[in-house]
């Protein structure tokens, strides 16, 4: 496992962190297994943990609380998040702090995890959705400022609403945070725009979320692909998505060559890279991340996503048969996207 430094904090992250909503609130979740890849990813090297309370109301903490205890000699951070007292996701856009996050209900929150989690202080406290406007509101800073204060945070980040990433870019920019969080894969990649630019002058840790687009990337879903009532991935891809998305998927796996009728013998592609570690190296890629957070709940996703570490960024280290700029091959893969009206759940 490699590690980067997660900005001005100084820490040694993992470059592979560990994403922990699906085990605390997706459906076909199993918490002995979840438990045993936990545990696989920190003797594999991986360091990092992004939580939050909403992930099963606090039960991904409990689970990684459990992980914490029985690895006590190891330094491994622990990243987790402040719901929006609105339980609105994203942030709507004309809202006030106050209804999102008065400084009392985030005090609050950040016990309430402490307690899950079984520590006395967390590595990281991130807000769950942001709005820029918020900054208008001079009590985020001091609630920011008295939490340090207290020693039950170290640092403080934001969390970004999905496919928002200039949304935040602000708050970088005042100086207000440690780290931001934002969706950052093949398909979404505006963070690059302004985001990164001003997390790399203001020394602002980059956690890209998403490295799979909840799933697609992995190559694993199908025109059929159906979740049980009430897993919110039924809305994600629902309503044209799922086709739209599974084009796109089908695009990849074309540059990859490792469609069937692509395989020839004896060329290498058929032993070549997979899906998931191309959606991996692109964001490794890019030395503005200090670590990403493929959400894992099966040991053998663990195993693979973690050996992707050492192979080093696409633009170093591709396979000879793939084309020779890789990177810029893949920047015609961007997709440019808007939340519906509607906001499915977005956590
Ligand atoms: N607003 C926010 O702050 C926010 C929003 C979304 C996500 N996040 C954070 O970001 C993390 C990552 O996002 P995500 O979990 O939503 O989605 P994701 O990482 O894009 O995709 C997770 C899915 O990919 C599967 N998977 C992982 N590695 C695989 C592999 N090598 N081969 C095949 N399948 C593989 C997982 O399966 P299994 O689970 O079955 O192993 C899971 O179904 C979250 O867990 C959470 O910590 C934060």
């Amino acid at each position: 496992m490699r590690y980067r430094k997660f900005a001005r904090t100084g820490w040694d992250v993992s470059e592979i962190g560990y994403g922990m909503w699906g085990m605390g609130a997706w459906s076909g979740s199993d918490d002995a297994e979840s438990l045993g890849s936990l545990q696989r990813a920190i003797d594999l090297g991986c360091n990092f943990f992004d939580t939050a309370w909403v992930y099963g109301n606090g039960h991904s903490e409990k689970l990684l609380g459990r992980v914490l205890r029985t690895n006590s000699a190891k330094k491994l951070f622990v990243a987790t998040k402040v719901p929006p007292k609105n339980q609105a996701w994203p942030a709507p856009a004309n809202s006030r702090l106050d209804e999102n996050y008065p400084p009392q209900h985030i005090a609050e929150y950040v016990d309430l995890s402490l307690r899950n989690l079984g520590l006395e202080s967390l590595h990281l406290i991130q807000l769950h959705t942001w709005n820029d406007s918020w900054l208008e509101d001079s009590r985020i800073t001091q609630a920011i400022e008295k939490l340090k204060a207290t020693g039950k945070v170290c640092a403080v980040g934001i969390s970004l609403n999905r496919w928002q990433p200039w949304n935040g870019v602000q708050a970088v920019r005042a100086g207000l945070v440690d780290s931001v969080q934002v969706v950052y894969n093949i398909f979404d990649q505006n963070p690059e725009d302004e985001l990164f630019p001003a997390c790399r002058e203001k020394n602002v840790a980059v956690i890209a979320r998403v490295p799979f687009d909840e799933g697609s990337l992995t190559g694993t879903l199908t025109a059929s692909s159906k979740w049980a009532d009430g897993d919110w991935r039924n809305s994600y891809f629902s309503g044209g998505k799922l086709p739209e998305t599974l084009k796109r998927v089908d695009a990849l796996r074309l540059l990859l060559r490792n469609t069937e009728q692509d395989k020839m013998p004896g060329d290498g592609a058929s032993e070549g890279m997979t899906l998931p570690e191309l959606a991996l190296r692109f964001i490794l890629s890019n030395p503005d991340v200090s670590t990403t957070i493929p959400g894992m709940r099966k040991t053998r996703n663990v195993e693979a996503n973690l050996q992707v570490s050492g192979r080093g960024t696409l633009s170093v280290h591709a396979p000879a048969y793939l084309p020779a700029d890789l990177l810029a091959e893949l920047r015609q893969h961007r997709w440019e996207r808007k939340l519906p009206p509607e906001h499915f759940p977005v956590k």
